[in-house]
């Protein structure tokens, strides 16, 4: 590895002063037992090997037919992997794991309440409890290629749910169960399900929220948008009992426990599924108010996170592996659900929130599980080092490995993680990804690359990115410039298309780069990322953050334009844009600008937008501030400035303001915002170099 101890800095378009950090190598002990500790890995996966390297992968799979083609280019960019071969997914998880080990632990399922007991489910248990589900999708006429929805939170039902789809090869599109009825209803709308898969109620921070509520708003949003579900199955978070205020509606609503009653000890024969058939849809937050479903396909999907989950998560069938993230995200698809059930380890979940009911509470789960391989998101992080500093020394666990993802780890955070939560023993990954991708994209391999605290690392085996400037010149690596990072090949965990807008996922990841869009030729189609990033002398990475208009609240991507129809459904509000605020804990907060119709009174309308940005999104959503503004900064072709308005709300200098068509409008914003927000205690400290560059270019044109 070179000496990367000087930063290269150049005048660069976004410059970016950045001191290299130090290496950490991981433990001998660590390495001795790694599934990728054979530097041979690295040439087996070179470019000269692709896109056959990825055999290697497919192989970690139960086929029920092998694939003659392994990458398909014929169609660019829609590219297909292991043409030929057919496989099942729940088979995968479950049923081949059953010879040897049909009575060890599949999921450990911690309830929020400590007086709850642990749930533990055996494979065996979760064979007969997903064939069970999937018995009755059946006889309620679903089949291979349906869709269906979810928005259950962090309970067994979700994965028995999504296991239960894969075995008939019904398409599950999981709705975060924190997002509204309205938001999910949206996401019903577009991806065409018929039934509705939600549960009653679920603890969250000591509370047993309603979440059957949500349902009804839920189906009235799809209805709107002309979609009719015929079905709600509600799960109950304690069988026998109905949690919910809501009433259940006569011949579409069920109990599951209820209907469940008539399938005990049923079994589903595993469909025998194309590769290429899509086994899940995950929506995302995109520049339009429209949210992407992003396609996934069986085969490739399942073999790259069954790959990446054995060399970068290390996971041996042995191991006990948690990990603290929401099954409604992504990360929890790919990494408590398929990738870690394939290998047939033993994988965790926790209902609830990290600090309830104090900050001690992860390590205490660690400690009584034996948790060996710990995996969550920085927001996590910052929460419990501020809120709990020292607990981790008093608990006696013990990690030998550990995951960042989802946002920029600070290198003073990711120093807390590896002495005090890792103890340091831990190896750390930062994995670099996105819902599109299925898996990771940059992170170091634990044994064979060390750890740099703020960098994700390389692309990942088979994974060749490169940084391009706006005109398409690749950035070189230790230039200390930054620039759009991109992804030179396809890899099979890539989303297959966009939900019904092939066209959507053309222009959104490719127009950019594509030179020649007749090339049937991989080379000339990078995927573009959307996100910004340098690249250090050593070939590691550093993410900066979206270039796009999304904001990444506590690793959530959400997107200016829903949060600001989300606003405009208030009908008092002209006009609204959304900025990003940086936080120390949350990463980013959202902060509304709003603009009122003549002659209203502006009286109660920060609630408003509060309140419609809830009901339109999700509490994650929920502004830190609204601002209400006589008239918003905008160019003369009537855009607003979100760069200007991202600027007064982080205190940083607002730049040149003379393209505006309405300069004067400025200051008084200025002191309006900055003047209410020191008397509300929000003075922010000094940002650095990138978060000032990310602030200032925000929602530039
Ligand atoms: C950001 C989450 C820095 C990035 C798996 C990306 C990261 C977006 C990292 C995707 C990381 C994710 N370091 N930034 N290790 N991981 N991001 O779709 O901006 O919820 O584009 O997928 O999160 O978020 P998503």
């Amino acid at each position: 590895m070179t000496d990367v101890s000087e930063a290269q800095v150049s005048e660069a378009e976004i410059a970016s002063h950045w001191r290299e950090e130090e290496y950490y190598s991981p433990s001998a002990r660590f390495i001795a037992q790694a599934n990728g500790a054979d530097p041979a890995i690295f040439e087996r996966f070179s470019e000269k090997n692709f896109p056959e390297c990825f055999k290697e992968y497919a192989v970690l799979l139960s086929w029920d037919h092998y694939w003659h083609t392994t990458l398909d280019t014929s169609n660019p960019p829609f590219w297909k992997w292991f043409v030929g071969g057919r496989l099942n997914a729940s088979y995968n998880c479950i049923d081949r794991h059953l010879a040897k080990d049909r009575n060890k632990a599949a999921l450990i399922w911690v309830p929020e309440p400590e007086s709850e007991v642990t749930h533990v489910i055996t494979y065996q248990e979760l064979y007969k409890r997903v064939n069970e589900f999937a018995a009755l999708l059946q006889d309620l006429g679903l089949k291979q290629g349906d869709r269906i929805t979810f928005h259950l939170p962090m309970v067994p039902a979700l994965p028995i749910s999504m296991l239960a789809c894969a075995r008939l090869g019904i398409i599950h599109s999981e709705v975060f169960g924190g997002f509204s009825g309205t938001a999910c209803g949206d996401r019903i709308a577009d991806s065409g399900s018929r039934i509705l898969v939600t549960m009653d109620a679920y603890y969250r921070n000591g509370d047993l929220l309603d979440q059957k509520a949500k349902a009804d708003e839920a189906l009235a949003a799809a209805k709107e948008l002309g979609a009719e579900v015929d079905r709600v199955l509600v799960w109950r978070r304690h069988p026998g009992r109905y949690s919910s205020q809501t009433p259940m509606v006569s011949g579409r609503d069920f109990f599951v426990d209820e209907l469940l009653a008539d399938y005990r000890g049923r079994v589903v024969e595993p469909v025998s599924m194309p590769a290429e058939a899509p086994l899940f849809l995950m929506y995302t937050s995109g520049t339009t108010a429209r949210p992407k479903g992003c396609q996934h396909s069986t085969g490739g999907y399942l073999a790259y996170v069954t790959g990446t989950s054995r060399y970068y998560q290390d996971i041996h069938p042995e191991d006990t592996y948690w990990c603290f993230a929401d099954i409604g995200w992504i990360t929890g698809h790919s990494y408590i659900v398929y990738g870690p059930l394939s290998l047939g380890t033993t994988s965790v979940m926790y209902e609830g929130v990290p600090t309830y009911p104090d900050a001690g509470r992860p390590w205490r789960i660690a400690e009584r599980l034996g948790v060996t391989i710990f995996h969550t998101a920085p927001t996590t992080i910052r929460m419990l080092r501020k809120l709990g500093p020292d607990e981790p020394k008093k608990y006696n666990y013990h990690f030998k490995h550990m995951t960042t993802v989802g946002e920029p780890i600070e290198p003073e955070v990711w120093r807390w993680y590896y002495n005090v939560v890792g103890k340091g023993e831990a190896a750390i990954v930062d994995t670099w990804w996105q819902t599109e991708n299925g898996g990771f994209l940059g992170s170091t391999l634990p044994a064979l690359q060390a750890m740099k605290p703020g960098s994700c690392g390389p692309g990942v085996l088979g994974i060749y990115p490169v940084i391009y400037d706006e005109e398409g010149r690749a950035v070189p690596a230790g230039s200390g410039r930054a620039g759009n990072i991109c992804i030179r090949n396809p890899w099979p965990g890539l989303m297959q298309t966009v939900w019904r807008q092939p066209e959507r996922f053309l222009d959104v990841y490719y127009r950019k780069y594509n030179a020649d869009p007749d090339s049937k030729d991989w080379h000339d189609w990078p995927y573009f990322a959307g996100d910004g990033a340098l690249q250090a002398e050593d070939g590691y990475f550093r993410i900066l953050g979206r270039v796009d208009d999304v904001i990444n609240v506590a690793g959530h991507r959400l997107g200016t334009k829903e949060l600001e129809s989300a606003a405009l459904t208030v009908p008092e509000i002209a006009e609204a844009a959304a900025v990003p605020v940086i936080d120390d804990i949350r990463g980013r907060m959202v902060e509304m600008y709003v603009s009122l119709k003549p002659g209203i009174d502006p009286d109660g309308m920060e609630a408003k937008v509060v309140s419609a940005i809830e009901t339109e999104i999700g509490k994650i959503a929920r502004p830190k501030n609204v601002w209400i503004v006589p008239d918003m900064p905008k160019t003369r072709s009537g855009k607003i400035m979100r760069r200007v308005i991202a600027s007064v709300s982080n205190f940083a200098d607002v730049g040149d303001t003379t393209t505006l068509a309405n300069p004067e409008v400025v200051d008084g914003i200025r002191h309006h915002v900055q003047a209410a927000k020191v008397a509300r205690g929000e003075t922010p400290r000094e940002l650095t170099e990138t978060e000032l560059a990310e602030i200032q270019s925000f929602g530039n044109e």
